[in-house]
Parts: C-alpha cells; structure tokens; sequence
C-alpha cells in the first residue's frame, strides 16, 4: 500500500488514483496522521500531496525518520527540507504554472527522462539551498532547488506536480518512486480488491444475516453484487420508496432487481413517513440528516421484523468519506450515508466499497457481471429529490421537480447525449416571479436544470448542451409543468459550486 498524505491540494485524489492506476493500492488520509499510525499501516511508501505553504502546521515530521520511503510534492518537498535544517523562502514565484527544468546528476525518479522537460509548479515558496546529504535533480530558472533527493534516507522531494497531465514526465516519475524506490509489486487490480473483500465480508459475517439498503444506484447496486458473491443467501434487501425518487424510479428498480438478482428483496414504502419528517425543514444539512436518519430507522424497524440481523451493508464510496470530513476535517456537505447516521444505530456496517472511487466502482459491478444499464446509471444523491427542491419539501413542489426532471431526461436521452454528459436533472429554487401566460399575468415558480461532466463528482463543468436541446427542454418544461413559467441553465463549476443545490 502506498500512503498518500493530504497537504490540502485539489489535486490529492488525483494523485491517489494516478497510484491505484499503477495497480498499486493507494489510500489519501489526513496530514495529521502521525508517524506511528503510519507505522502501523505498514506502507511501502509515503507520498505528502503539495498544498498551500505554511499550512501543514499539524503534520508529523517524524514520519522522515520511519525508513519508508517519501516523496514530497511541492509543499511536502519543504516540509521535508525544513526538517533536515534547510531554509525555505517566501517568493513571489514567477514559474507558477508550466515551467521547463533542467536535470541534473543521475536522480532515479528521473532515468530515461530528457534533460530539459516540461512541469506544473505551483509553488509559493523556494527551498532556498539544498539541504546537507541531499543533492539536487533538477531545477529552472525561477526555481534553484526544483528537485532533490536523499537516497540513502529514501527521501525525495519534487517543487512540481508529477500527477498532472502538464507534467510531461510526471508519470513517468511516479512509476520510479513507486516500483523502483518504494518495490511496489503492482499486483492490485479490480478482481483482487473483489477476491479481498469476499474474503473479508465472509470472514466479518460468519453465519450471521446481513441487510442490504438498494437504492438502485450504482453504489448500492455493486454493494449489494459484491456481498451477495461472499454470503450469498444470508443477505437481504430492502429498497426504501423514500417518496424522494424520481419519475417511474421506484417501479423501475423493483423490477430490475426482481429479475437480476437471486436475493431476498423486499420493497419498503416510507413516502408518508419521510415527508412528515421533513414538514416544516428548510435547513439543507438539515434535511440531509432527517433523511439519513430515518433511512437507518426504516432499516431498524425492518430488521426487527427480519431474525438475527446484525449487519447493515451500504454503498459509501471514498468521495463520501472525504467530502464529510472523514480525510481533512472539513465538512462540504454531509453525505446522508455517512453523516446521516444516528447514533444509536443497531447495526454493524459493511460498507466494501469505501475506498473506492466512482470509475472503480464501476469496473467493479462490470466484473461481478452487473448489467450495463446499473452500472453506468446516472449517480442520483441518497437524499434524492429532497435535495433538489429547495428549502421545504412538499408533495406538490415533489411533482413539479419529478415533471421536470422527466422531461429533461427524455430529451436529453433523445439528442444522445445520456452518455457523455454526467449527471442532469431538475431543481426548484423557492424562487417565483412573474410571466404572462396568454393575456394573462403569472406569478410562478423558477425550473433550474443542472447539467455537468464530470470524472467522479470531486470537480465538474457544466455540459456544453446545444442551444436547441435546450430550447426544446425549456418550452416543453413551462408548457408541461404547472406552476413554472422560467427555466434557467446553470453554469456554475465544481468548485466553487457543487454539482447538488443543496
Ligand atoms: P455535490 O453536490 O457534493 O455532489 O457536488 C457530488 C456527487 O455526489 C452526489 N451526492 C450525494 N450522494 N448522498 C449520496 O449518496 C448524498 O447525500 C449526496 N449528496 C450529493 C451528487 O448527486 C453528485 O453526484
């Protein structure tokens, strides 16, 4: 495994999953990890992500006296030269973005590379000179220290970004650290996770009952594959009509999972029970965590009826535990499967895909041999369409988003762009103005269609849609819906908005 510590940059994912596409198992954990956690993991090496200077106050650097290898990356590269006595300097970079380097001396993350290449630095700070027993690979001409190792210490340092595609030969570069400097065997591949987490499940189960909530979603779905390939028959479950689906979504997965599916499936109504908690809700965080709570009392009051279930199974994936805080501290938003749990939760949880990144997780239902159409099903939120009306929900604004929503799938799927685009659907700000209807005056309610591409949901962009798709969406929404005479198209990114409303 090779441990990659989170400085703070946008780019830290990326990195874990550039490492996992070396068919290394990587995992991101929080710069405040110390060196005998660490330790304990047992990596076989350690990469600290680059992130603002001067902000890795609460990082361990006794983790460089471990004997594990390191690479530090931008920030990482100072903290590491801080620690060996060396001075860093607030600069006022001139190289930030591309910069050319020049090599120097034989550095083995740099073999076979050309003497001059192309990097992405983003640096604010300079290591002044290099540190004593450390020797320099690389610099520009901005940046005298732009590259420098240790290698009798294992210790390396990079002042630019190697898992960026503008990095020429960054791949290159991890690929030394990874097989050369840390010996990586490169053997972690979808069906060894699966073989892996069979095992484990098997092992954590026993001959105990296990509880599966299905959405229908793609994460919920190979969840549910995965635990029925390691206990079979000892798994049950249960699809929540939480009353916050979308249109025809509750009957499609009932009969979806009827067909494919050798489990016990059991489908639940709660609409009336989730809508009267939410009556009277407009706090977002709120609502989510209303909705995440009653999901696991819905679960409870069916487990009551079930014997001797001691197991919930859930479909957590790793953008959830990071984004509620479970990597940085920081709470974005508090993903209802993670931040919505009560605390008096009755269950034990297995949730096997929680270090698993959306494309992985889909590589990971194809090889269990889910159909197509589940496992590049559109993600749709847990709290599902009760985050997408905002502020309070009630039936009436439900029907409007649910309307809408249908529309702008359908004409979506019928200009064939279901497929390049991400995720697309309907949300209702409580917003109203007025229109004219005929002779007639309107007073009524705003549509927002969101739309975006997006790899795994950490970063988006909203999706180019054509001028005349959108026109068509648009009509047919204030024709078809009631109570809506405005559509508008969200063109925001992720960051800074979020792909949800709420
Ligand atoms: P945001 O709005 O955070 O969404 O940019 C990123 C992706 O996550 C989905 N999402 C959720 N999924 N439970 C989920 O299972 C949630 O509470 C939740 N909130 C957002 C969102 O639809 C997008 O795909």
């Amino acid at each position: 495994m090779l441990l990659v510590l989170n400085f703070g940059n946008p780019y830290n994912q990326l990195l874990t999953k550039q490492i996992r596409k070396q068919h290394v198992y990587s995992e991101l954990h929080p710069q405040a990890t110390s060196a005998e956690a660490i330790s304990r993991m047992r990596p076989k090496g350690i990469i600290l992500s680059g992130g603002p200077a001067n902000e890795a106050e609460n990082f361990d650097p006794a983790i460089f006296d471990l004997g594990i290898p390191v690479l530090g990356i931008d920030d990482g590269m100072r903290q590491m030269a801080r620690h060996v006595g060396s001075t860093v300097t607030q600069t006022a970079r001139q190289d930030k973005g591309e910069a050319v380097i020049e090599l120097q001396g034989d550095g083995v993350l740099f073999q076979d590379a050309p003497k001059t290449q192309t990097v992405w630095m983003s640096q604010s700070a300079d290591v002044a000179n290099v540190p004593e027993g450390f020797q320099t690979n690389a610099s520009s001409a901005q940046t005298p220290v732009a590259a420098m190792s240790a290698p009798d210490r294992s210790l390396y340092g990079v002042m630019f970004h190697p898992e960026v595609s503008e990095t020429a030969y960054g791949e290159d570069l991890l690929q030394h650290f990874i097989y050369d400097v840390c010996g990586c065997g490169g053997d972690w591949t979808v069906q060894a996770f699966i073989d892996q987490k069979v095992a484990r499940i098997r092992d954590q189960v026993g001959d105990k009952q296990v509880l599966c909530a299905l959405s229908g979603g793609v994460d919920s779905s190979v969840t549910a594959a995965l635990v029925d390939k390691a206990i079979g028959k000892q798994l049950t479950c249960i699809f929540v009509d939480h009353g916050l689906l979308r249109k025809n979504e509750a009957s499609d997965v009932k009969k979806t999972f009827a067909e494919d599916f050798d489990t016990h499936f059991i489908a639940i109504d709660a609409a009336d029970r989730f809508l009267n908690k939410l009556k009277g809700v407009t706090d977002p965080e709120q609502k989510r965590k209303i909705i995440g709570n009653e999901f696991i009392y819905v679960f409870d009051d069916e487990a009551d009826k079930l014997k001797d279930i001691e197991f919930l199974a859930q479909g957590t994936v790793y953008p959830d535990v990071i984004e509620s805080g479970g990597e940085n501290g920081q709470v974005v938003k508090s993903h209802h499967n993670v931040g919505g749990l009560p605390e008096d939760i009755q269950f034990e949880l297995i949730e096997p895909l929680d270090t698993l990144f959306k494309d992985e997780v889909r590589e990971v239902g194809l090889q269990l041999g889910l159909p197509e159409t589940i496992v590049w099903r559109q993600p749709f939120p847990g709290p599902g369409l009760g985050i997408r009306v905002l502020g309070e929900v009630t039936e009436d604004k439900l029907a409007i988003v649910r309307e809408s929503d249908a529309i702008l799938r359908d004409e979506i799927a019928s200009a064939g762009l279901d497929k390049t685009i991400w995720q697309y659907f309907t949300v209702l700000p409580d917003i109203r103005s007025v229109g004219v209807t005929g002779d007639a005056r309107t007073y009524d309610y705003t549509i927002g269609i969101r739309a975006v591409t997006s790899v795994d949901g950490m970063t988006s962009d909203w999706a180019r849609i054509p001028w005349d798709v959108l026109e068509t969406i648009s009509t047919r929404i204030v024709n078809e819906v009631d109570e809506i005479n405005r559509v508008v198209y969200d063109i925001s990114s992720k960051p800074p908005a979020t792909i949800e409303w709420e």
